[in-house]
């Protein structure tokens, strides 16, 4: 009896060895947003798949892998294809800056996206754009307009920011929301853009890459959270005050992405 315990123990061992170990993904679309994660790591290794850098370490003792997607839905969804081909997942962070949307929202404010929609996605006719409100996934599943975020993920977010000291932006402590996150390939300096996005979809946030993402992470079946620190308000002034907050605001959604690390098992 004894014999066949000590067997099924080295059994167990040996088929757990074998399966490489799970990491969480984190990925930003810009050299700033992934800097300061790449940093925290203090080791790491750095290997190249199919031209994307991943690194590779430890951050709050979770086994993890940073990448820079770059700027935009396809350069996202490559990005996480090489990912999820070249590595076991557990989850997906995307960290990064946004256009707030909510007229609440100032630059500095934090939207954790519980669900994240493609609002460029559609048709043009006469009466002009509609988004479609139906995706078929390239895996076969249908969609609806709105792809949602990990319920355990956005928990944890949640739970998480109330932790994180963030730096003040334009001498004001930055508030967190959390909501719709709006996706295209467009970067929006806008106001009437900017109105249109948050009536149209009751998005809090524009961004060009979550939603790519996001349809990729729910075709697999990868538990997924975008979490954006607002650079600007996509407003008319936007491109100006991008250039001001973009660094402030990238070390805000890292630290949040540090306490989310804390906050998972
Ligand atoms: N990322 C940061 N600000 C943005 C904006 N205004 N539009 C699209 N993406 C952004």
């Amino acid at each position: 009896m004894a014999v066949k315990k000590l067997l099924l123990v080295l059994l167990f061992c040996s088929f757990s060895l074998a399966l490489p170990a799970q990491s969480i993904a984190i990925m930003g679309a810009l050299d700033q947003e992934i800097a300061i994660l790449v940093d925290s790591m203090g080791r790491s290794r750095k290997v190249t798949k199919g031209g994307i850098d991943f690194y590779k370490g430890k951050l709050k003792g979770k086994k993890v892998v940073i990448l820079k997607a770059g700027v935009g839905k396809v350069n996202a969804a490559y990005s996480t294809a090489i990912l999820t081909q070249n590595f076991k997942l557990s989850s997906l962070i995307f960290t990064g800056v946004a256009g707030g949307l909510d007229p609440e929202a100032l630059p500095g404010d934090l939207v954790i996206g519980e669900k994240l929609v493609q609002y460029d996605f559609g048709k043009v006719d006469s009466l002009g754009f509609a988004v479609s409100p139906f995706r078929k996934l390239a895996g076969g599943l249908h969609d609806e307009l709105y792809v949602e975020s990990d319920a355990r993920l956005i928990l944890i977010s949640q739970e998480a920011a109330r932790r994180v000291e963030f730096l003040p932006i334009a001498n004001r402590q930055p508030k967190v929301f959390s909501g719709v996150i709006a996706t295209g390939d467009i970067f929006v300096s806008s106001n009437e853009k900017a109105n249109w996005l948050y009536t149209e979809f009751d998005a809090l946030a524009t961004e060009m890459e979550g939603a790519a993402v996001a349809h990729i992470c729910r075709t697999l079946g990868i538990p997924f959270i975008v979490i954006r620190s607002c650079s600007d308000n996509a407003n008319n002034n936007a491109r100006m005050n991008f250039n001001q907050f973009v660094g402030p605001a990238s070390e805000n959604s890292a630290r949040l992405v540090l306490a989310i690390l804390d906050g998972m098992e």
